[in-house]
């Protein structure tokens, strides 16, 4: 098994089907047919493949800032998580996560902020919960249109602490949409 950094410009077609395939397999019906990503580009991914060099795994990472009650604050936000069917439960999900935080070590980020439906497999790396009232960009995946501007507290909101800064309760701004 190896795991590959890859910026997004830098994707070549194979494995931007691979990727295709890879997120319609996990996400089913709620992911876009014709896409490898739902709503935005990544900057760039994790990408886990297994011995026979199959697409197994992957993340995508967003580094934006963010205003956390007036303070630009500095966050990598991890999008579509995601592990094939067969290969399950064998540690990937943990492994990607772990490369995050890896990759985060002196460089420029406060926190690692990501959305959870299901929060086990983050509680297990670290991350908190938090209910921030938050504000972004909101984005209609389906024609691929901004329609407007959303600003309530998100349920699944959760975050790692991997620079100095503790995190806070209050307004977060993201500066962006939503992923
Ligand atoms: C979530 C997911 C990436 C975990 O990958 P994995 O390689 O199985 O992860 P690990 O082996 O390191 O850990 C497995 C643990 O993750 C937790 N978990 C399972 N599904 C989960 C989910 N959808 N979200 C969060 N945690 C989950 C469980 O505690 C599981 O423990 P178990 O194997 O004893 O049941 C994988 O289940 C997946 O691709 N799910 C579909 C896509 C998805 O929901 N992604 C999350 C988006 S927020």
């Amino acid at each position: 098994m190896r795991v590959e950094k890859v910026m997004e410009y830098d994707l070549k077609d194979e494995m931007r089907l691979e990727l295709q395939q890879l997120l319609v397999e996990c996400f089913s019906d709620d992911y876009p047919k014709d896409r490898y990503y739902f709503k935005q580009l990544p900057h760039f991914r994790f990408i886990v493949f297994n011995d026979n060099s199959q697409l197994v795994g992957h993340v995508g990472l967003d580094y934006r800032v963010m205003n956390l009650n007036g303070e630009p604050t500095k966050v990598l936000g991890v999008i579509d998580l995601c592990v094939a069917k067969n290969d399950r439960s064998k540690g990937i999900g943990s492994l990607l996560l772990a490369k995050i935080d890896l990759f985060c070590k002196h460089k420029a980020v406060d926190f690692i902020l990501l959305f959870a439906d299901n929060k086990n497999l983050y509680l297990k790396a670290g991350f908190k919960p938090v209910r921030n009232r938050c504000k972004w960009l909101k984005i209609d995946d389906e024609n691929q249109k901004i329609y407007g501007i959303g600003h309530e507290k998100i349920e699944g909101l959760m975050i790692k602490e991997v620079g100095n800064r503790k995190w806070q309760a209050g307004e977060l701004d993201l500066l962006g949409y939503l992923y």
